[in-house]
């Protein structure tokens, strides 16, 4: 069901909530992390909307900002710190300028985050940059800037998505003509704020091929109308295509599918691209963390029998020891642990904590069968050896299969 962009300021939706945790319990330990480059980081919120919800909850501006300002208190690098933040919006640049009037220094750029982004990150070489991209609908996600970026003079480079990938779906069957009409019941249950809309024409499939970063799409499009495949499964597809597509510019790409009631399909996705393993671990943990939240909400708080991972699947502790040894297995040489804990959420999706790959190394290690070597081997207090299964703060870890 399409809205009326405005209404979406109203209140804020559980989904929203979710959206906001994804990027703001994820921004918490990066912005930690990130200023210890000692370059600035330059922060870019490229759909901001109001800063704040009509019912007083903070919107991703508001959110960004508060953790921004606990983070340059906290941080120890006396006042060499430093975080740039703009805002960009083509409608609401004027509550940005009252929401976010108590924070000195932002940015707030009028406008169209296709026609003002590159100027803004002109002055950005060497920063490390985040942007966050969070339209309405899907006309605006132009794959090719997306690889410009990563080739951007940045020291470091990470996107925050939303999605709408059963839009895509959905204009992708209105573009390709009559035969491939989709069942409009089928979002019955969208709810959808300024939706794209595109009409069947050459111009359109191009426009398509432009957000997809290719016309893999219409084959998905062709095994949908055929009945080869439901709607669902095309989304899927296109779902996984396009993070293979943005894998070409971005090593590491996840995505959260984002579900309102429990045993439905995704509504949209939240894909996450960086070319730092740190960043894509970080992302894993918070994406497992924020599907604890979303289950509660779908829920209502009620327990399940069977604890399921954010494809409904059954989390099956055996089934997780067998796929990291399967991973591991393959690190003929020393591989640094954070490396290769990022190919494997890559490959297998966020499926469980990096802590729980942890506890399978450290059996491994124990058996004999995953040689650990670890930077400071020996604790500095006990002059025992040292057994932590983590990188940073002064760690470093490296494993290597025992053959
Ligand atoms: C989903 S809302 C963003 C919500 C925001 N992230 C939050 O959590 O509060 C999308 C916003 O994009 C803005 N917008 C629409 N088209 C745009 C464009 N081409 N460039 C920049 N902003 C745009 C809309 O005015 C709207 O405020």
């Amino acid at each position: 069901m399409a809205k009326k962009n405005d209404d979406f300021f109203v209140e804020k939706k559980p989904w929203s909530k979710v959206k906001d945790e994804l990027l703001g319990c994820y921004l918490k330990p990066y912005v930690a992390k990130i200023l210890y480059t000692r370059k600035p980081l330059a922060y870019v919120d490229c759909f901001a909307g109001k800063g704040k919800f009509d019912d007083g909850n903070p919107g991703s501006p508001l959110i960004a900002l508060d953790i921004f300002k606990q983070g340059l208190a906290s941080t120890k690098l006396d006042g060499k710190a430093r975080i740039g933040a703009a805002f960009i919006d083509l409608n609401y640049a004027s509550d940005l300028e009252t929401n976010l009037h108590d924070y000195p220094g932002v940015k707030i750029v009028p406008g169209a985050y296709e026609d003002t982004i590159e100027d803004l990150l002109k002055s950005k070489t060497g920063c490390n940059v985040f942007l966050y991209i969070d339209p309405y609908g899907i006309k605006a996600l132009d794959c090719s800037k997306f690889d410009a970026f990563a080739n951007g003079q940045f020291n470091t480079i990470e996107l925050l998505i939303n999605m709408n990938s059963f839009g895509f779906i959905r204009e992708g069957c209105r573009v390709m003509g009559q035969k491939f009409k989709m069942d409009d019941t089928f979002f019955d249950d969208l709810v959808e704020y300024d939706p794209t809309r595109l009409e069947a024409s050459d111009k359109s499939v191009e426009a398509l091929n432009q957000i997809a970063g290719g016309d893999y799409w219409k084959s998905i499009i062709e095994q949908y109308a055929s009945g080869k495949i439901d709607g669902y499964k095309a989304e899927e597809y296109f779902s996984e295509q396009y993070c293979q597509r943005l894998s070409e510019s971005y090593t590491y790409v996840l995505n959260m599918p984002i579900r309102i009631q429990q045993n439905q399909h995704p509504k949209y996705r939240m894909i996450h691209a960086t070319n730092h393993p740190d960043g894509c671990v970080l992302m894993a943990d918070n994406i497992c963390n924020r599907w604890e939240l979303l289950k509660d909400i779908q829920t209502g708080g009620q327990m399940s029998l069977f604890e399921t991972d954010m494809n409904n699947q059954i989390i099956d502790a055996a089934q997780i020891r067998d796929q990291v040894i399967d991973h591991f297995s393959q690190c003929d040489s020393w591989t640094s642990l954070t490396e290769a804990e990022a190919v494997f959420f890559v490959k297998h999706g966020a499926i469980c904590k990096s802590g729980e790959i942890g506890k399978v190394l450290k059996s491994l290690e124990k058996e004999g069968r995953l040689a650990v070597d670890r930077t400071p081997a020996f604790s500095e207090k006990t002059k025992k050896p040292t057994a932590f299964m983590t990188e940073g703060h002064g760690q470093t870890v490296s494993v290597k299969w025992v053959k």
